[in-house]
């Protein structure tokens, strides 16, 4: 069947798209948008081209204008689109993917940066999120332990049925298109850096990931021997004009683009374009660590970077903010042979994840459980971070603070010079769930700062919290 096309009008703009929107598959707003938005990256829907108002795309589809205004904001939101007052709706001048591909080569073998940093002594507090409502982990537990468990050692790439059940949710959840062949279940996040690590990397091999970032990922590149290449993040992201090119290219890159750890910024749009040309430019691979998307309090979060570029990137989850760091579970998304080496590396290493873990995460995905337990949660932290944000703007005499756009922490940056780690002990002492910025830097020298995390916490002790960083910062001064 020929796919309706969108009418030219004479009088207004009008897309001259063939544009399929299946009605029985429901979700007409989110089909616009994913529409328009695969139109705008390949090019079909030119940088600064007009599209029509919503009315008109509207009539147009023979859709109502709520579906079409909401594909609008989604898109505006998402950056692809600009509006200018008076004169309508634009396409976001943007670069369009392209697919150049050529490996990079040989690398040097030791950098300062590497030995630089020593391992921290003290693992960060952590984030339990589980509270007092407990129901739906309480009804998974009771299944497994009514479940005969299998009499036979497991793949380990993950049970199947966990597999296919993640692969649904991260369809519904955050869009993301795989099956269950490109899909390897973990003991979390920072397993699943190294298995790629180990997979795509030699010991001297150079390894990017974002400054400041994620200690667990310094850690890995340290035990797996590999030469730092920190990359400076700036509001929009990692500055891939800074990543290294030609033989230097380093073959794998660390990034969290939904919520950037620790900073807190959201990768813009161009920053994902050029990332992935980049990656394709140097036949490297991206990976997505996406710890924390599920806590995003301003509508749905930005589609993730491996929906761009599904070959070029393999998208990490974790069940540690969801549910429990204490758990161990977390998974790869990536293409089926890279999938395939890293479960095989696993198999060689500690083998699959166990399997009550694994058929308790299944029953949870399967009944709804998880998704009912994240919305809970979600507007739980809504109320916290809201809280958090109004008691810490009592101290904006003295600090700002960042990364309240989503997630689990915040970062507080003072405004004049304090000794930090006067405050990030007093706090210690009163038991805050408060880091030093510093720990997230690899090399270059650190922003002062303290990261504050309120996964766990009620809204009292949010409050609390806020009163005891701003007392600390000001007792701190120089
Ligand atoms: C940036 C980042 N990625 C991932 C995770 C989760 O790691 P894991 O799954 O190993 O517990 C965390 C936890 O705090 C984190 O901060």
């Amino acid at each position: 069947m020929p796919l309706p096309s969108v009418r030219r009008r004479r009088s207004r703009p009008s897309l001259e798209l063939p544009i399929h929107l299946d009605r029985a598959r429901g979700h007409l707003a989110a089909q616009l948008t994913d529409a328009l938005r695969a139109a705008i990256l390949d090019g079909r829907l030119p940088s600064g081209a007009r599209v029509p108002s919503t009315r008109a795309l509207a009539e147009d589809l023979s859709v109502s204008r709520t579906v079409t205004a909401e594909a609008y904001t989604r898109l505006l939101s998402e950056g692809y689109l600009t509006s200018r007052p008076g004169s309508g709706t634009y396409v976001q001048a943007l670069a369009t993917l392209t697919e150049t591909r050529h490996r990079a080569p040989g690398t040097p073998e030791r950098n300062a940066a590497a030995e630089r940093r020593s391992p921290p002594e003290v693992k960060p507090p952590v984030t339990a999120i589980l509270g007092k409502d407990n129901k739906e982990w309480a009804a998974a537990w009771r299944h497994v332990a009514r479940t005969q468990p299998p009499n036979r050692y497991l793949d380990p790439a993950g049970e199947p049925e966990l597999r296919e059940a993640l692969c649904a949710y991260l369809l519904r959840s955050r869009g993301v298109r795989c099956d269950p062949g490109m899909v390897v279940i973990t003991s979390g996040t920072q397993q699943s850096t190294d298995l790629l690590a180990r997979a795509l990397l030699r010991p001297g091999k150079p390894f990017a990931f974002e400054e400041p970032g994620d200690p667990a990922v310094f850690d890995t590149a340290r035990v797996n021997n590999l030469y730092c290449v920190p990359v400076p993040v700036d509001g929009d992201g990692l500055r891939v004009t800074d990543l290294p090119t030609g033989p230097a290219a380093p073959r794998l890159v660390h990034v969290s683009p939904s919520h950037q750890f620790p900073l807190g910024h959201r990768m813009s749009v161009d920053r994902r374009i050029d990332l992935i040309r980049w990656a394709e430019a140097h036949g490297s691979v991206i990976i997505e660590d996406d710890y924390d998307s599920e806590f995003r309090y301003d509508g749905p979060p930005f589609p993730a970077l491996v929906s761009l570029a599904p070959r070029r990137v393999a998208y990490l989850g974790t069940l540690s903010k969801v549910l429990t760091p204490a758990l161990r579970c977390g998974y790869i998304v990536a293409e089926p042979e890279l999938a395939r080496a890293t479960a095989q590396i696993k198999g060689q290493l500690d083998g699959p994840v166990s399997w009550p873990v694994q058929a308790a995460i299944t029953h949870l995905i399967d009944s709804g459980g998880l998704e009912r337990h994240i919305r809970r949660m979600r507007q739980h932290y809504a109320r916290v971070r809201s809280i958090l944000g109004e008691e810490l703007a009592c101290g904006q005499d003295i600090a700002h603070v960042t990364g309240l756009l989503a997630g689990l922490h915040a970062v507080v940056h003072p405004l004049r010079p304090i000794d930090i780690d006067q405050a990030v002990t007093r706090l210690h002492t009163l038991g805050a769930p408060v880091t030093s910025l510093a720990d997230h830097y690899h090399a270059s020298p650190p922003t002062p700062g303290l990261l504050i995390r309120y996964g766990g916490l009620s809204e009292t002790e949010a409050a609390r919290l806020a009163h005891q960083v701003i007392q600390a910062i000001r007792s701190a001064a120089t």
